[in-house]
Formats: structure tokens, C-alpha cells, sequence
């Protein structure tokens, strides 16, 4: 089902909820998750492993289900798609990076022909094939190696031709889960810069998904995934803007409020100050207490 889109957030997941059943067990990968990001933002979500990263990509992405909740991306209803719907939102709607470097190209196929291979499946003519794989090449840094086959790139170069794969049929939102996960730091950060710049030629809005927490300083907003839920939001402050380079300090942490009311506390604070299953809430001048209550 497509829904008409409002001028609220381009994507958003609310009350998400994902059970795998193996065997007699059932994992809940996903407990009620929400997030939700405008046009044109990056961002990223960060979590430990097994926090329920891929599990929300993969949704996002069109190839999974979950199993209660809400995700609208664009006009896509994700949870009611006629498999009609399914085919139209994963070639036009959504590019993905997959983390394993592998996956993402074929290794017989060159540069441009690994990123001319999604237009042929969608119908665009030779010519706009052509002017496209030869531009999308182009911003990322890799004209000078469109003949060269994945295996004789570089792991940095072969997910910069990953990201040109993603963006070939234009699509308006990009996934990227770990995109940076087997790369060093120097070439990592040149992926994330890579990322911004292709936000800002093309308008493209970028979802990444990491481990590593020090990405918050490489993107607008990072929001931290724990046991399967969203829990903080870090922004980048406005000082940080105005010092480039700057460090931690110019990050701000929130915690974040779900649609029926919760926050989640940090395990820390809930350890130092004793709380266990209760709380007494105070609210004084604008302020909100919150007090062991055994
Ligand atoms: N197909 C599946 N069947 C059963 N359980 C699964 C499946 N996929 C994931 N899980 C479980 O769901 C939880 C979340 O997994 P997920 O892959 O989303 O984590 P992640 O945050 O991406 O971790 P990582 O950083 O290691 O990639 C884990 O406990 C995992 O074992
Ligand atoms: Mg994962």
C-alpha cells in the first residue's frame, strides 16, 4: 500500500517489534523501536552487536518484515506492500550497502559494469546508463578504475563502488550497514566523508549503521540502539559546527522519549543510584526527579 506523503519525517518506524522463532526459542530482536528521519538528514544508528542493527536495516530495506509496528518510508506503507510495491520500493525507493564487503559486487564484473548492472534491470536506456555509471564513478573518486574487477580494488575502493552500485537508479534513500566495518581508520573516515558528499550533491538521505560510537562526530545525529530499542540521540552542537575538528564537547546527549512515554535510563545510573524496579517522579521548576523507590 502506498500512502499519500505528509510534510511529517520522510521515514519513520514506531512501536517495531521483530521475533524470530528457531526452534522452540524466540529471539526479540526488535522491542518497540522508533526512529524517525527527515529528507536529506544523515545519520546514523549505533549499538553494540546483536543490539538489533541489522534486524532494523533489513526492514528498512524491504527485505524483512516485522513482526508488529509501523515503518513508512516515502509514500511506502512497508508493513502492507503488494509484492508489486516490494519490487518498485527496493529498485527505486532504496540503495543498499551491505556490510561485507563481498556482498556488495559481482567479482566478475568491472567497476562500471557492477554499477551499470542495476539500471539494466530497471530499463534505462545506454545512453543515461552510460552518463550516469560514468558520473556516479566520478564522485566517488574511482574513474580512473572503472576497468578494474572488485578483487583488484582496495576494500576503501571496493565500498566506494559499492555506495556508486546503491546510488545508480537515484534512489532517494540510502542504507548502509557498517559501511566502514572492515576498513582502517584513515580510509573509514574517507567512506564517511564520501557519504556527506553525496548527501549534499545529490540530496540523497543516508541511514548507517555502526558500532562504533565515535561516528556521531561524522554525521548530524546518532542515535544509540540497546536491546533492540532507541534509546539517545547525540547531536552535533552548533559549537562543534563553528570549530571543525573540535571534539567530544561538541556533542549533546538526550535521552529518547517513545510514543507511549518511556525512556530508557542508563544501566549505569540505574546501578549507582539503586534503582531497581520503581522510581518516584518529582517535578519541580521545570525539572524532573527521578528517586530510587526500592
Ligand atoms: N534470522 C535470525 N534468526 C534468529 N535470530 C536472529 C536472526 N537474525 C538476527 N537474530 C538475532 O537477533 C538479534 C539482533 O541481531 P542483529 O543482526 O540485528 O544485530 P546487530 O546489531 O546487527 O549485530 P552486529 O553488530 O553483530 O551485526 C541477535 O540476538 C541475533 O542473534
Ligand atoms: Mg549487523
Amino acid at each position: 500500500m502506498t500512502v499519500s506523503e505528509s510534510d511529517g519525517p520522510y521515514l519513520i518506524c514506531s512501536g517495531l517489534f521483530k521475533i524470530y522463532k528457531v526452534a522452540d526459542l524466540e529471539v526479540v530482536a526488535l522491542r518497540g523501536l522508533e526512529l524517525s528521519v527527515d529528507r536529506g538528514e544523515v545519520m546514523a544508528v549505533v549499538g553494540a552487536s546483536g543490539s538489533g542493527k541489522s534486524t532494523m536495516l533489513n526492514i528498512l530495506a524491504g527485505y524483512d518484515t516485522p513482526s508488529a509496528g509501523t515503518v513508512r518510508v516515502g509514500r511506502f506503507d512497508l508493513l502492507h506492500m503488494t509484492n508489486k510495491e516490494v519490487v518498485e520500493y527496493r529498485r527505486q525507493e532504496v540503495g543498499f550497502v551491505w556490510q561485507e564487503t563481498s556482498r556488495n559486487l559481482f567479482p566478475y564484473l568491472t567497476a562500471y559494469e557492477n554499477v551499470e548492472l542495476p539500471m539494466l534491470l530497471t530499463g534505462v536506456s545506454s545512453k543515461i546508463r552510460r552518463e550516469r555509471s560514468t558520473e556516479l564513478l566520478d564522485i566517488v573518486g574511482l574513474s580512473h578504475r572503472h576497468k578494474h574487477k572488485p578483487a583488484q580494488l582496495s576494500g576503501g575502493e571496493q565500498q566506494r563502488v559499492a555506495i556508486a552500485v546503491a546510488l545508480a537508479n537515484r534512489p532517494p534513500l540510502l542504507l548502509a550497514d557498517e559501511p566502514t566495518g572492515e576498513l582502517d581508520e584513515v580510509t573509514a573516515a574517507e567512506v564517511l566523508e564520501l557519504l556527506n558528499n553525496v548527501n549534499q550533491e545529490l540530496g540523497t538521505t543516508i541511514v548507517i549503521v555502526t558500532h562504533d560510537p565515535a561516528i556521531s562526530t561524522s554525521v548530524g545525529r546518532a542515535v544509540a540502539i540497546r536491546d533492540g530499542k532507541t534509546s539517545t540521540e547525540t547531536m552535533r552542537s552548533v559549537s562543534f559546527e563553528r570549530t571543525i575538528g573540535g571534539e567530544a564537547e561538541g556533542t549533546e546527549e538526550f535521552l529518547l522519549v517513545d510514543s507511549s512515554g518511556s525512556v530508557q535510563i542508563p544501566r549505569e545510573v540505574l546501578d549507582q543510584l539503586s534503582i531497581k524496579r520503581r522510581v518516584k517522579l518529582d517535578v519541580t521548576d521545570g525539572r524532573v526527579t527521578l528517586e530510587s523507590g526500592e
